[in-house]
This record gives C-alpha cells, structure tokens and sequence, in this order.
C-alpha cells in the first residue's frame, strides 16, 4: 500500500504516520525529516536546504524531487509524509511510480485550522537523537527535557516560532492546497478532522486504509 499524508504543517501527519507504519508495517517517508538529517550532517543537500526551512519556505522541488527518487524502494508499502508538496512534485510522483509499475492507493488529507496548528508547534518537542516528537501540553515527556524512548535531549525546531509558523501555514495554502484538487479528481483523496485526538484519528484512519493492498 503506498500512502500520501497531505496537510498543513502541525496537523499530525508525522505523529500518525510513525503509529500506522509500526502497525501496518509500512515504511515511513518523512522528507521533512530526512531535511533535518541532511541539516545536522552538513551535506551538500542540507546546506541548500537550510536557508529555506529557516525561513518557512519551500524547498526547491528539484532537490526533493531527487531526493524521492533516492529512498522511494522497489517494493513493500510506504506512507509519503510530506511529500508531494507542489503540484511538480505530485507529477513527478506520478511518473516515479509509473516507472516501477506501481500505484498511489489513497491520499490522507489533514484538515486543521491556523490556530490550531500555531497553539500545536508552539509547544513541539522533538527528540534531537531518535526524532520522537513531544508536546508540552498534549504529550508531555516523563522526564523534562529528556526522549522517554532514548534518553535524548528534546529541543524546539528552529521553524516552530510563530512567525514562522504562520508563514508555513501560507505556503501551505498558496503551494500545497491546490493538490486537494488534483487528488480528488483522480478519486484518490480521503479527509479527516485532524482536530480530534491522536488514537480517535488513528482508529479513522486503520479503518479509511483497512483495504488497502
Ligand atoms: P516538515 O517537517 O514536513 O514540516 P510540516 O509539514 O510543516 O509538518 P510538521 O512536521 O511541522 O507537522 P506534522 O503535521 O508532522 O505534525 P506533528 O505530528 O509533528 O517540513 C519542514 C520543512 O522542510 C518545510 O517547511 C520545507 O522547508 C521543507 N520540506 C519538507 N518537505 C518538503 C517538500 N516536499 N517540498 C519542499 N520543501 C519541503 O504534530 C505537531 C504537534 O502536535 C506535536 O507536538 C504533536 O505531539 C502534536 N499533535 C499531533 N497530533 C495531535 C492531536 N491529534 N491532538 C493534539 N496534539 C497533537
């Protein structure tokens, strides 16, 4: 089964997505994550993309686009977390599967609002070594501070400040809303109340993917 999260930033796409891959046995595509990654080692990737992510921007799609066609695997299900995010990238997506004969199954979109999303990051931790996320109110660690996972220091993302927040909330609505339409043409979109807690959510969605194949 190859999914697609779509959703503005904050909506849950990555707190869903870790849960359903462990129960579903899918592999889990983050692009936000494999950013950061390439951020912390300094590659070639990372440095280009730095200066985007800081300021809430978008990535340029050639680079994601490339990066997709580096950890998309041959076989198996994965849930894309995050990407496509342009109408070129869902193109692109598109063509890559083609190549290897293979098919989106469905399309998740998240549906949350402005204020939602600002009060949700704002109080974002994320895991520094393992990448668990946290948050201060809703799904506080045992320990301040501290993964209860690995031990690891949480920290606040660079791009969880409110103003930038609110930018990637824009870009979202200017760059990635137009892809509701085009999944929806192609039957392929399902929503959600992405508002309602984390296991209401991932019960809808163990249901909206249970025949899946
Ligand atoms: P990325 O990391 O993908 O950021 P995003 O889409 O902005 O999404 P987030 O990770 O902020 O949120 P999420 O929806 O995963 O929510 P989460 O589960 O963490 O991208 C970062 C940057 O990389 C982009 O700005 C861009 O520059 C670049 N980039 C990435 N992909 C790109 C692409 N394809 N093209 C170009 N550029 C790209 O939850 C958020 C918080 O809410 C957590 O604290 C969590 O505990 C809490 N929470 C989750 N669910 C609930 C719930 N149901 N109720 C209450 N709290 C909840």
């Amino acid at each position: 089964m190859i999914v697609v999260f779509l959703g503005p930033p904050g909506s849950g796409k990555g707190t869903q997505a870790k849960k359903l891959s462990q129960e579903l046995g899918l592999l889990h595509i983050s692009t936000g994550d494999l950013l950061r990654d390439a951020v912390r080692k300094g590659t070639e990737l990372g440095k280009r993309a730095k200066e985007y992510m800081e300021k809430g921007e978008l990535v340029p799609d050639s680079l994601i686009i490339n990066l997709i066609e580096e950890v998309m695997p041959q076989d198996g299900g994965f849930i894309l977390d995050g990407f496509p995010r342009t109408t070129a990238q869902a193109l692109a997506l598109d063509e890559m599967l083609r190549k290897h004969g293979r098919e989106l199954q469905k399309v998740v979109l998240f549906n949350i609002s402005e204020e939602a999303v600002v009060e949700r990051l704002s109080g974002r931790l994320s895991c520094s070594q393992c990448g668990a996320v946290y948050h201060i109110k809703n799904h506080p660690p045992k320990k301040e501070g501290v993964c209860d996972l690995c031990g690891g220091e949480l920290l606040q993302r660079e791009d969880d400040r409110e103003e930038v927040i609110r930018k990637r909330f824009r870009v979202y609505a200017e760059q990635t809303r137009p892809l509701v339409d085009f999944y929806k043409e192609k039957n392929k979109l399902v929503s959600l109340d992405a508002e309602k807690g984390v296991e209401e959510i991932n019960k809808e969605l163990l249901e909206v993917l249970k025949d899946g194949s």
